[in-house]
């Protein structure tokens, strides 16, 4: 676990306390995901990114000194401006558009930023001030129309490679690879490798050396004599497939390329490398593309049941089977969806929905309780505590789930059962109907992009591909009885 990450996380509690900041790391055997270091809030973003570039638009009136005193916030409150731009405003001839950029690099900018925006507005009136961000700073209670930045087309997934939270060989002083130089610089090529991965591109094979084929060996075998009796139906069933398809085995480390086509052939879910640590908002919007951002890289030898951040044991064995059913594929992609333009506390609920399913998920199978997350599967001691009694099962409700605590460097006390992933899939999307977005959203997988159903002629459009959709189904019906 990161020292320096955790310590930012509990300050954030401290000053944020209806997040969970605290889903930071797992010391279980499986390992976390992406989302246990995911940062409740833009500052520990900042405060991890070292700054964050932004503009601020807005129109004044085309008068002697207009500019001066639209500017003046900004001097007042020491944001120091790093370009300006102006044009005439298109709607109203008698006003200027101006655009500032600037950066912000800790909290204390970011409190400076608000004020100045505040004041700004009060000068050009709170309609004509608008702040380019890939978040809502500008929000102010939940009055906010701001709608943070989300990937409308699947390349868009691209912007995040440059979004990560932690790089390559970067490890910190108590992680199990700290010391050893070549684990480092086999760390900082599977960094590389992501850094550089463009949408639709081949993921680079890897050969894998002895050392590493050691860890997954030993872990593989281990978890392998659990799945009969611990895992669910689905991912007994499309275990043996991935033996067959993906040289799943002992000796072997899959490529993520094969298995990233496996699974697109079974759901259309596809394989991302990942160079570092997403936020759990940049995470969520590659669910809504059914798009997984895996690991390439392997934990340390020196312990291979455990893990201070997720790899590619826990993303093969723990994420990758059960993205090859149709249900659960589905299931993921409906937290995806919800998750794109949604307010920074709505992210905190649907991680914590994650948390609790893709990752610690299990559900219920002809009475007897059975492993579907990630984190269960893909760790000895989870994937034994989920089914046994030594742990609380409750039933799968949104509402008790998004406010429930969890711990992040303990195995799970608490586990939500899932009737089905249907059902499951069903009450997620009921929850998200409670989101603040003034559209809905819609996946086109043609297109492979993301469709705002805000207005009229969306949803006529809509309601024609369905009732095409109707008469291809009235046909086989047809057929059928014949
Ligand atoms: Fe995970």
């Amino acid at each position: 676990m990161d020292a320096k990450r955790r310590k930012a996380d509990n300050e954030d509690a401290a000053s944020e306390p209806a997040t969970k900041s605290s889903k930071s790391a797992s010391p279980t055997e499986g390992g976390p995901s992406q989302l246990d270091w995911k940062f409740s809030s833009y500052s520990q973003y900042v405060s991890t990114m070292g700054s964050e570039k932004m503009s601020v638009v807005f129109s004044i009136p085309h008068q002697p000194s207009a500019l001066v005193k639209a500017l003046t916030p900004f001097q007042n409150n020491s944001i120091n401006l790093t370009h300006i731009e102006s044009r005439p405003l298109a709607e109203d001839e008698n006003k200027y558009k101006f655009l500032c950029n600037l950066e912000i690099c800790n909290e204390d900018d970011e409190k400076r930023l608000k004020k100045a925006i505040s004041e700004l507005k009060e000068i050009s009136g709170r309609d004509c001030v608008k702040v380019l961000s890939r978040r809502d700073i500008d929000k102010k209670d939940s009055e906010s129309e701001e709608v943070p930045w989300f990937p409308i087309k699947i390349s868009e997934l691209d912007r995040f490679a440059s979004q990560i939270l932690s790089y390559g060989s970067e490890l910190d002083a108590d992680h199990p690879g700290f010391t050893d130089e070549v684990y480092r610089k086999r760390r900082k090529m599977f960094a590389d490798i992501a850094y550089n991965y463009k949408h639709g591109e081949p993921i680079p094979q890897v050969e894998y050396n002895e050392a590493e084929l050691a860890t997954w060996r030993t872990v593989f075998t281990k978890l392998s004599t659990l799945f009969e009796t611990h895992a669910c139906k689905e991912f007994r069933k499309v275990w043996p497939l991935l033996v067959q398809n993906c040289n799943y085995n002992k000796d072997t480390i899959p490529q993520l390329q094969q298995v990233s086509q496996f699974l697109k052939d079974c759901t259309g879910f596809t394989l991302r490398p990942v160079a570092g640590l997403l936020s759990s908002r940049d995470f969520l919007a590659g669910l809504a593309f059914r798009v997984f951002h895996s690991t390439q890289y392997i934990r340390h030898g020196a312990n291979p049941f455990y893990t201070p951040e997720p790899d590619v044991c826990h993303e093969l064995i723990g994420h990758v089977p059960l993205f090859c059913d149709p249900e659960f594929a589905a299931f993921s992609q409906e937290i995806g969806l919800a998750s794109l333009g949604a307010p920074d506390e709505w992210i905190e609920k649907l991680a914590t929905l994650y948390w609790f399913t893709i990752e610690f998920g299990v559900c219920r199978e002809e009475g007897a309780l059975k492993a579907y997350g990630a984190g269960c599967i893909s760790s000895i001691e989870e994937l034994e505590n989920c089914v046994s009694d030594t742990s609380k099962k409750l039933p799968f409700e949104c509402e008790n789930i998004v406010s429930t605590k969890y711990p992040i460097t303990t195995i799970q006390p608490v586990y939500f059962v899932a009737p089905s992933f249907s059902e499951a899939k069903r009450k997620i999307r009921e929850f998200s109907s409670q989101i603040p977005r003034t559209f809905t959203v819609h996946y086109n997988p043609y297109t492979q992009s993301v469709q705002l159903i805000n207005k009229r002629a969306n949803c006529v459009k809509m309601i024609r591909d369905l009732a095409n959709d109707m008469k291809t189904l009235e046909d086989a019906v047809n057929k059928l009885e014949d």
